[in-house]
């Protein structure tokens, strides 16, 4: 009761304050002075404590830490997203704390708090940036409505590895879209000023070349060239910082063989003296601790020191900084200036956030903030609008839902009813995939008594390894059970008897919620269990079959692109996914996603992106090509692919100059037009190659793009400049970003294989 009264009075006086204003104090002091001022009352131990993060649910029933929080040895906790839970770890570190030091409570909010959005690389289909900002901003508010103050994201790691299980946390293999979606979502997080009601800090990562993980295996090691890391890897968390991200995590896996968590180059070198960035760094979870493990640091007090030294301001729940740094402090090897200079931005951060005026949040307002019906309906557009429609012959899509075509329908499939496989990894790990509209009751409620539907889900999916989050206290995501081999072919027999006796069949295939994300490595990108299976026997009954995707990355699926006329990626869909699956198969909604990663057709291909570079046999020459000797080289799907319920034109490229001097700009302009039957979106990209150069260049870039909703018939002229920012690359050759003379091809189309071709010349 006390706590409930003291957070809405809180909340009051917070609401007198003006935004941008919480980080002055009443005598006018900034967020800077502020921490300079509170620094010189703390203690060594309460210094060394801003630098420790907490785990909340990690610690299973026990409470969360209260302890050190209590003495000031906790500056934040992760993995508690109860809001009860919050307020009282907030009230012990306001009240009971020696300074009041306010928590930041971090949690992974990547798509979405309570209204779960599709998963980043599916908002990255979207190709709009103001709906991905627009997505997180709504994520942003729920989650601080709960109390969270700071989310692990934008997770902007380029990822053209499709093994690599998280390559569905971010934008996938391109930089130049990797950049734009990376400001799009720190916008959206973080809002205008920090203390603008309804925003949270937001946290770049991982920090750097994740995804370039050995063979795809998570947390293994990259190894990437300096001219991948500043042309590919790099260019999405400088943009994040351009866009003033606050905080930044470090990455776990070796990176050329120095662990990112104590990597002086990534974290000083690149990060502060190039960037200039000023918020703080936080390690990824474990990952200081690890610095031992990876047999870089010979021992706990080593990995401390290396880390520290590296630049990681805050050690995320592997308590070495608590337990070591204090020696290290008293052995004079770590200064209390240098102390002071890392706990500094975490407090300026809690100044800007308005911690220190309100750390409570009001539970009575919750429910409010969560069931907001016009977040339910964002997410339902953020949804159909990440869809990618990869075929459909016939073509067999819209379907009609009047009964006239079809009277019955069979919905089949392990993910055609599974809320956790719609929402995602992250998603699932807060709401446990509950509130979720289904496709099966999306489809029923789209089609009503018009259409006779039937479910059958087949036999369930679960990994052949099991999850490592799987059990865990405070992980709500649950593998599938397993079935006796009886009840699973029962339950194949039921799917495909049920295909046999329905008119039309949509089935759902794809993976469970524990099947992308973190440690979720795919060798095959077969689809899990009898999947494969279960698709052909369905499609040998005859009947009409519409493929719908829901997972988290491309899976194998060139069988169907053969053999199934209509295939539809519906990603992890979010919580309105089934109404958004709904509205593209019954054409209340046209497809307009389009790839954001290459489309291999086994793992084998991987890694797998169209941003290639020549090589000395191009796929191109006559003979000695550079390609597999059993199977295509070419992928399913290209880079930026995808199709529509209409049909569109782009033609007309004009360039503004033939020849340009260096650093002058090119324009570019092109018409797009609607010439197909309906309204629909499309994205007109534009791609560039520098034929020759102090090293080999890719043979496309994307280096422009613009999403456009034309009605039949309709036409747009757009409009696109190449100039110092595009044509600028980091030379491996000489070591610095260059802009060189030479030819320069660009095309323009609707897809990375665009055909449409001009080309300009720079000259000294
Ligand atoms: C480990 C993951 O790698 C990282 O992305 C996440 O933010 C932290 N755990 C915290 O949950």
């Amino acid at each position: 009761m006390f706590l409930s009264l003291l957070a809405i009075s809180c909340f009051t006086m917070s609401g007198l304050i003006a935004h941008g204003q919480a980080s002055k104090s009443a005598n006018g002091q900034t967020a800077e002075q502020r921490a300079d001022a509170l620094l010189k009352q703390m203690t060594l131990e309460e210094k060394i404590g801003q630098l420790n993060q907490g785990a909340g649910a990690m610690l299973g029933d026990a409470p969360p830490a209260d302890d050190q929080i209590r003495k000031g040895l906790a500056g934040s906790i992760l993995w508690v997203s109860e809001p009860a839970a919050i307020n009282r770890i907030q009230k012990i570190a306001v009240e009971e704390s020696r300074l009041h030091i306010p928590l930041l409570i971090g949690l992974d909010v990547i798509h979405g708090y309570h209204t779960i959005f599709p998963p980043p690389l599916a908002m990255s289909a979207t190709w709009d940036p103001r709906l991905v900002e627009q997505a997180q901003t709504i994520a942003a508010r729920e989650a601080r409505a709960a109390g969270i103050n700071w989310t692990f994201a934008p997770m902007v790691d380029i990822a053209r590895d499709a093994r690599w299980g998280r390559m569905v946390e971010g934008a996938g293999e391109d930089p130049y879209l990797g950049a734009i979606m990376a400001k799009a979502q720190v916008r959206g997080f973080q809002g205008p000023e920090l203390d603008t009601p309804g925003h949270v800090l937001g946290c770049v990562k991982h920090f750097a070349a994740y995804g370039a993980a050995d063979g795809g295996r998570d947390y293994d090691s990259s190894y990437v060239a300096d001219d991948l890391l500043w042309n590919v890897y790099f260019p999405p968390f400088k943009a994040a910082i351009d866009a003033g991200v606050g905080s930044l995590m470090s990455a776990y896996m070796d990176l050329n063989d120095v662990p990112a968590t104590g990597n002086y180059f990534l974290l000083h070198d690149v990060l502060r003296e190039d960037w200039k960035f000023r918020g703080f760094v936080v390690s990824d979870a474990f990952a200081i601790g690890s610095l031992v493990t990876h047999g870089y640091a010979k021992d706990k007090e080593d990995a401390a020191y290396r880390a520290f030294l590296a630049g990681v301001n805050m050690d995320m729940a592997s308590y070495t900084y608590l337990n070591q740094l204090p020696k290290l402090v008293k052995a004079g090897r770590v200064t209390e200036a240098q102390l002071d200079a890392m706990v500094k931005p975490m407090l300026v951060a809690k100044y800007k956030l308005g911690l220190f005026e309100n750390a409570y949040i009001d539970e009575s307002k919750i429910a409010g903030v969560m069931n907001d019906p016009a977040s339910a309906q964002f997410a339902r557009k953020a949804s159909q609008q990440s869809m990618v429609l990869l075929k459909n012959d016939g073509p067999l899509l819209p379907l009609d839902k009047t009964g006239n075509k079809y009277k019955s329908m069979a919905v089949i499939g392990p993910v055609a009813d599974s809320g956790p496989a719609q929402v995602g990894f992250w998603g699932g790990m807060i709401t446990g995939g509950s509130d979720v509209v289904t496709v099966i009751a999306g489809i029923k409620a789209k089609v009503g008594p018009s259409v006779k539907v039937e479910y059958a889900k087949g036999p369930n999916i679960r990994r052949e390894i099991p999850s490592n989050f799987d059990g865990l206290p405070g992980i709500k995501l649950r593998d599938e059970p397993a079935q006796s081999p009886a009840d699973a072919q029962a339950a194949f027999d039921e799917a495909v008897a049920t295909a046999k006796r329905n008119d039309i069949v949509v089935l759902v295939l794809g993976e469970g919620a524990l099947m992308a994300g973190e440690a979720a490595s795919n060798g095959t990108l077969r689809l899990a269990g009898r999947q494969q299976e279960l698709l052909q026997a369905v499609v040998a009954t005859g009947k009409p079959v519409v493929l719908v995707l829901v997972n988290g990355r491309p899976l194998n699926i060139a069988w169907a692109a053969e053999h199934v006329p209509a295939i539809l990626e519906a990603w992890e869909p979010g919580s309105q996914g089934g109404h958004a699956v709904a509205d593209i198969l019954f054409g209340d909604a046209n497809p307009g996603g389009k790839l954001t990663v290459t489309w291999p057709r086994i793992g084998g291909q991987s890694p797998l992106y169209y941003a290639h570079t020549l090589t000395h046999q191009p796929e191109s020459a006559p003979d000695f090509k550079s390609r597999y000797q059993d199977m295509k080289s070419t992928p399913l799907y290209p880079f930026g692919y995808g199709l529509s319920y209409t049909k569109f034109a782009v033609g007309n490229l004009h360039l503004s100059k033939a020849t340009v001097k260096v650093g002058e700009s090119v324009g570019a302009s092109v018409e797009v037009q609607n010439t197909g039957g309906v309204a629909g979106d499309e994205v007109v990209q534009l791609y560039i190659h520098q034929q020759s150069g102090s090293a080999s260049r890719p043979v496309r870039q994307l280096k422009g793009f613009e999403k456009v909703s034309l009605a039949p018939g309709e036409k747009k002229t757009l409009h696109f400049t190449l100039g110092k920012d595009e044509l600028t690359y980091w030379s491996p050759a000489l070591k610095t970003w260059v802009l060189e003379p030479a030819v320069f091809d660009v095309w323009a189309g609707q897809d990375s294989t665009a055909t449409l071709h001009a080309n300009f010349e720079v000259t000294q």
